[in-house]
């Protein structure tokens, strides 16, 4: 088995998401991290690169230094993770695929529809890898959820039912604190605030699980706190191309909830549903019989699901560890196996069309639109 040589930019110490990257990239052996531009100011990156043990060389500075530094070397990285905020994502994809680059690029994938479209087609022509870190759809019982849906399991797929709902932007006395209020701030967060930043990962989940897509949208947005210029509430009806009658609340001031995002699918033989606060259990009900609950780790799972769980049954299998699915995915990818399940650069531009296309309902008193980009309809 090769062992991938692996950067990352963004991430750095203190962030968000950058621990749960190098939990998931590290954990298989899959890849090493060989270089990184992990802080937006350059010393601090280059410091704490190294202290996680990436040669001086390769701890750079910014990441135009870190383009042309591994450009340049015969061992240069075979993929690079983009964990920075949202409005950096489309330079740095671009400009990485360009020079024949594999890329992860964290979600949105780019602030407009126009520059998603771009990102698709030059990773097309480029032969390189683009995936976006729709990460959820990695834990092994929602591999398990597709691949019963795909199996006819619970029949025709009638309705998806999807919610990623938390408080923790509900306390009005805490609005203006920096790190919150840029996410309501069309300056710093684009068009759409909690639809753009949570709502995309249940629209893309319940894509996902249906195996479908999503071809046109009702949004109804709100701001709760009255300062707020985007939205921190959205309802968002949809249709997919199939005539599955999709529903997805999200939410930012929803005190009591912590993370709660679910799904909930019903065919015309049977529902299933999973919680990603309860990952290793996926419920399932074949019409007319009985409630079961299939765990992560039994027999008789899809393949997928077997291969995607590394710890024995029981044993609780979290978010680094859904991440680390990506991570194995791409190192099959980039050895040459393709992985049907890895989310790619379509994704990203569907996700930006239905941000665009919610923003618009939502203007416009929640009229239904067509929510695919133009290159997909
Ligand atoms: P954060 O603000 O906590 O951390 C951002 C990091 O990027 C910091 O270390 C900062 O110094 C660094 N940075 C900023 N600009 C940079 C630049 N030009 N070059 C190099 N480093 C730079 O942000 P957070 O929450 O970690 O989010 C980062 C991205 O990850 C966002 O796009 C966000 O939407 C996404 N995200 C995805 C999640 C998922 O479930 N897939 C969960 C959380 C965040």
């Amino acid at each position: 088995m090769t062992t991938f040589k692996w950067g990352m930019i963004g991430g750095g110490e203190g962030s968000q998401i950058g621990p749960a990257h190098r939990l998931g990239a590290l954990a298989d052996g899959r890849f090493e991290f060989a270089a990184g531009a992990l802080d937006h100011r350059p010393d601090v990156g280059r410091a704490y690169a190294q202290r996680l043990g990436i040669a001086a060389d390769r701890a750079y500075g910014d990441w135009t230094e870190m383009l042309a530094g591994e450009s340049d070397r015969d061992d240069r990285i075979d993929l690079v993770t983009i964990a920075t905020p949202n409005a950096t994502h489309f330079e740095i994809t671009k400009s990485f695929l360009e020079a024949g680059f594999n890329v992860l690029c964290e979600k949105p994938m780019t602030m407009t529809v126009e520059e998603g479209e771009e990102i698709v087609k030059i990773a097309k022509a480029s032969g390189k890898i683009c995936a976006v870190n729709y990460c959820y759809s990695a834990y092994p019982m929602v591999r398990q959820a597709r691949a019963m849906v795909r199996a006819g399991e619970i029949g025709k797929v009638r309705l998806v039912v999807t919610n990623f709902s938390h408080g923790h932007h509900g306390d009005a006395t805490d609005a203006d604190n920096p790190r919150v209020r840029w996410r309501y701030d069309p300056a710093m967060a684009g068009v759409s605030g909690q639809f753009a930043d949570c709502g995309i990962h249940a629209l893309h989940m319940a894509s996902f699980i249906a195996d479908d897509e999503v071809e046109r949208l009702s949004a109804d947005f709100a701001s709760t706190i009255s300062s707020r210029e985007l939205e921190d509430d959205a309802m968002v009806n949809f249709r997919m191309m199939g005539g599955t009658v999709g529903r997805l609340w999200t939410s930012s001031v929803a005190i009591g909830r912590q993370h709660g995002f679910d799904i909930q699918v019903f065919g015309e033989t049977g529902g299933l549903r999973w919680a990603s606060e309860q990952p290793n259990q996926l419920i399932y009900t074949p019409v007319g019989g009985r409630t079961q609950v299939i765990e992560k780790g039994e027999a008789g799972l899809c393949e997928d699901a077997q291969r995607l769980s590394r710890v024995a049954i029981a044993h609780p299998e979290g978010f680094p560890l859904a991440v680390a699915n990506i991570y194995c995915d791409l190192a099959d990818a980039i050895a040459g196996e393709a992985r049907d399940g890895l989310p790619d650069a379509a994704a990203g531009v569907r996700s930006m069309a239905a941000v665009y296309t919610a923003v618009a309902s939502a203007k416009d008193g929640g009229v239904w639109l067509d929510a695919r980009p133009p290159m997909f309809r």
